[in-house]
């Protein structure tokens, strides 16, 4: 897009302070070498509207009231729930943070689709409406539903995965890498070092490491990869995206040893946003475009609809590949129930086919990630330490800086979660040591380089205003972190154990 003063705006223009923050004030962009962001100042980002600022291109309709109970409550719901949010009550908590899974507000026209539930055993008209929405929107070929993102993981590892094997992946995710070790399978992290660092400004912290995947197959043997689990944006690294140019390249290097891709889609037009932004030759590609080509490079995809997608439960696996697609089938009667609701109600498979086109409009994109983005510059001018540059989804406290003194075996990142928690009722989740879980050959604890505590934004649920109260507590509770303590787990259970784990303060 060139603008009347000669600048050519690289992507969909966000209010974004964190422009300020990449670049200082009028300095040229030095960060992002795909193109030609080397033009655009604070200044001149947005100006195609005539102005910076921008809306949520919604009005509300409907309102759920919320509440903020008082601290004496909270310190018992805390004690309650073991020191982990996960196990408090939704009632004791006044902003959620905890997730963007399931937690969308769905528009009026998903709620109409709610009420054209096709609620048949077999054959619903719902699937084909959904069907037909994914292969246009990814362009896969053939879909399965599930009851949501693991569902479908469980399927394509199960499918795949033979014991022995190793599954390539930038980085892991937490029920992702369950499922490929339950099959037998041995995850290899192949990211690239920029993203175990939380201060890289890599405009693509999500990408595949191509030396990496290049030693593991020469190491391993190509036969002994099942696929490369690639997934957009990388959830554990921050929200980060992968580029374009990126999956194409391992695309081709993966085509030389005859080895497949598999993409975790899960928050794909989140990525597609950023190459939008970002990477040379995309800034006039609509965020649609972007998705289906990226998707074609992979040979099909697992999604948690409860993301993207925006509804409040379902998943979807979708591949290319006939035979395998026969197997999958034959397999969702097992596991999720039969292959055109696979553990779907009709209305939802019918909301999520309206969320899906709902979910690619440009508008929708470029204020879910202004609105994360408003929160990480409220933060970045307190200088409090968060994972730059701030991904899609969520804005991570980097825990080793917030709490230097406490050792990461004992939680800093739960206790961060905790102490927001404390002061205000908000709901953060742990993204760091209890979610990386243990080693299964040692059986000690994973110690991830990411010890993060993350505040997700749900997709169009909070105003700016909840941003503003999130932000003031953090820094509340930043200014007070020299007296914070760590925790020790006091429960343990054996798979996943961040969900269900208790802990007591030291
Ligand atoms: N892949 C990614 C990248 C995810 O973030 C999730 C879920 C899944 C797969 C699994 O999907 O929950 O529908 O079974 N992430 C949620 C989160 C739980 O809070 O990040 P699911």
């Amino acid at each position: 897009m060139i603008e009347p003063d000669g600048f050519i705006i690289h992507g969909a223009p966000v209010n974004s302070r964190e422009s300020l923050r990449l670049r200082g004030r009028d300095e040229p962009c030095s960060t992002f070498q795909g193109g030609d962001m080397s033009n655009i100042t604070p200044r001149t980002m947005g100006q195609q509207f005539g102005r910076r600022s921008w809306a949520e291109p919604w009005k509300i309709k409907m309102v759920e009231p919320l509440r903020m109970i008082g601290r004496p409550d909270r310190e018992r719901a805390l004690a309650e729930a073991g020191y982990n949010t996960f196990l408090l009550r939704s009632d004791d908590v006044y902003i959620d943070l905890l997730t963007d899974s399931g937690t969308s507000a769905m528009s009026d026209r998903q709620w109409a689709g709610m009420l054209l539930g096709d609620e048949a055993y077999a054959g619903s008209r719902n699937f084909y409406h959904l069907e037909e929405a994914v292969q246009t929107y990814y362009g896969y070929r053939y879909l399965t539903p599930t009851h949501q993102g693991r569902g479908a993981e469980h399927l394509i590892s199960r499918a795949l995965i033979k014991p022995g094997m190793y599954i390539p992946g930038n980085m892991y995710f937490t029920t992702t890498r369950l499922h490929q070790e339950l099959a037998g399978g041995v995850f290899v992290d192949v990211i690239i070092n920029e993203a175990h660092d939380p201060t890289n400004m890599h405009p693509f912290k999500g990408n595949i490491d191509l030396n990496k995947l290049a030693d593991l197959i020469a190491r391993v043997g190509a036969d002994k990869i099942p696929y490369v689990s690639l997934a957009g944006t990388v959830n554990m690294a921050g929200g980060q995206p992968v580029s374009m140019a990126n999956v194409r390249a391992v695309r081709e290097l993966c085509d030389r040893h005859g080895i497949r891709i598999f993409l975790d889609a899960t928050r794909m037009i989140e990525n597609a946003f950023f190459i939008q932004e970002r990477e040379e030759g995309y800034a006039a590609t609509p965020i649609a475009a972007i998705l289906k080509e990226f998707c074609s490079y992979t040979d099909g995809a697992w999604m948690s609809a409860k993301k993207d997608n925006l509804v409040n439960i379902g998943g979807w696996l979708a591949v290319n590949d006939s035979e395998l697609f026969d197997t999958l089938r034959n397999m969702v009667v097992i596991y999720e129930g039969l292959h055109t609701y696979g553990g779907m109600a009709g209305r939802d498979m019918e909301a999520l086919a309206i969320g899906i086109a709902e979910s690619v409009e440009e508008d929708h994109v470029r204020s879910r990630v202004g609105q994360v983005r408003y929160l990480g510059e409220l933060l970045t001018d307190w200088d409090i330490p968060i994972v730059q540059p701030v991904g899609g989804h969520a804005i991570f406290l980097d825990a080793k800086r917030f709490y230097p003194h406490i050792p990461q075996d004992q939680f800093p990142a739960q206790r961060l979660a905790a102490e927001l928690y404390l002061d205000s009722g908000i709901r953060a989740m742990e993204r760091g040591i209890a979610s990386a879980g243990r080693d299964p050959e040692t059986g000690d604890h994973r110690y991830p380089a990411l010890e993060l505590t993350r505040l997700t934004i749900p997709r169009r649920v909070y105003t700016q205003a909840h941003m503003d109260v999130v932000a003031e507590s953090v820094k509340a509770i930043y200014d007070a972190r020299t007296q914070t303590r760590g925790l020790k787990m006091t429960y343990e259970p054996q798979y996943l154990r961040f969900f269900q784990a208790r802990f007591e303060p030291l």
